[in-house]
């Protein structure tokens, strides 16, 4: 078969995932699409030159992080003609809008499944089986790293500095972990999933969050006597014609959806009429998983199209939020 060149920005936890993985299943992409992947120069922040990656490749995968590098190279790569993979949530979060309107003028795919929730697929849920599905709200633990502290503290009595070490050491925490325990990875990725539920514009200031920083092994205990599950939630929901996204620690009754969610896992909940509700669940962090979806969407662009459509609202946001913090 012909080859697939793709073109690798970023070797580190997901990065080197997807170089080690990509190979090993180059054979079955292949006899799927007919076209066998090929890595096909990786950047690093010492080796690599991106204009020669960008010349070689059918695609860029970009897991570099950070936004503002990452933005260039995104951005070169659509005009350049070239499909684009990104596990990058606060890029999105911050210049979605911009580079999925420049992906549909040059015809290319820009995918995003890995931003949210690890391999959990919850972003094809949203874009394509509920394309024009009326969304009330999604709720969603889509952090691994605080849902690791959270429950190593609650089942071990871990503290927190030691919980948050061996996230680090897992590879579940970003470079630099004051992203997930601030909650702005989860700000970011609930900005995302609602861009998709609502239809509507959501930028990353307009979601509210707060992390898990302040809470103390007393708010663990309370949580553990009172049979409570305590969680860094990320809500998005449709109130009127106004939308509220917001991200804070909240208690969770035995029963609710999420509160059965552990260690580095994800779920999102996301609530609409004609379907009920739906949760979909599994580990969204970590090298190996977090490549899964990376790989996924490259398949996915080797079998054409799937594009994020314009906005059809542009929805204002509730000011006065009220947060609910014990969720039935
Ligand atoms: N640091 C992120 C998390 C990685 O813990 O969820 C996945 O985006």
């Amino acid at each position: 078969p012909a080859p697939f060149r793709v073109g690798l920005l970023g070797h580190g936890t997901v990065g080197s995932s997807v170089a080690e993985l990509l190979p090993q299943r180059a054979d079955a992409i292949a006899h799927v699409t007919g076209l066998r992947p090929e890595i096909s120069g990786v950047l690093t922040r010492s080796r690599g030159d991106f204009d020669e990656i960008l010349a070689d490749s059918d695609l860029i995968v970009e897991v570099m992080g950070g936004t503002d590098v990452a933005r260039d190279h995104v951005t070169a790569a659509i005009r350049a003609g070239k499909h684009v993979v990104t596990a990058n949530k606060q890029l999105l979060a911050e210049h979605g809008e911009e580079l999925w309107a420049l992906a549909r003028e040059h015809r290319v795919q820009l995918r995003f499944e890995a931003a949210v929730a690890g391999v959990v697929p919850v972003i094809r849920v949203l874009q394509e089986s509920l394309t024009g599905q009326h969304v009330d709200r999604l709720h969603g633990i889509v952090n691994g790293t605080t849902n690791y502290i959270l429950t190593q503290m609650a089942a071990t009595g871990a503290s927190y500095a030691e919980a948050l070490a061996e996230a680090q050491r897992l590879g579940y925490a970003e470079a630099d972990p004051t992203d997930d325990v601030t909650g702005k990875d989860a700000a970011a990725k609930m900005a995302i999933l609602a861009r998709l539920a609502f239809d509507s514009p959501v930028h990353l200031s307009d979601v509210p969050y707060e992390g898990i920083t302040h809470l103390t092994s007393e708010d663990i205990e309370y949580a553990r006597d009172l049979d409570l599950s305590l969680r860094l939630i990320g809500t998005a929901e449709r109130i009127g014609d106004e939308l509220a996204v917001r991200v804070h620690p909240a208690f969770l009754y035995r029963g609710h959806p999420l509160a059965a969610i552990e260690g580095p896992f994800n779920a999102v909940t996301i609530e609409s009429p004609a379907i009920t509700e739906i949760t979909l669940s599994g580990p969204g962090a970590g090298g190996p998983q977090t490549a899964t979806a990376v790989i996924g969407d490259v398949i996915s662009a080797m079998i054409p199209p799937a594009q994020t459509p314009p906005t059809r609202n542009t929805l204002g946001f509730v000011d006065d939020v009220t947060s609910s913090f014990y969720l039935h």
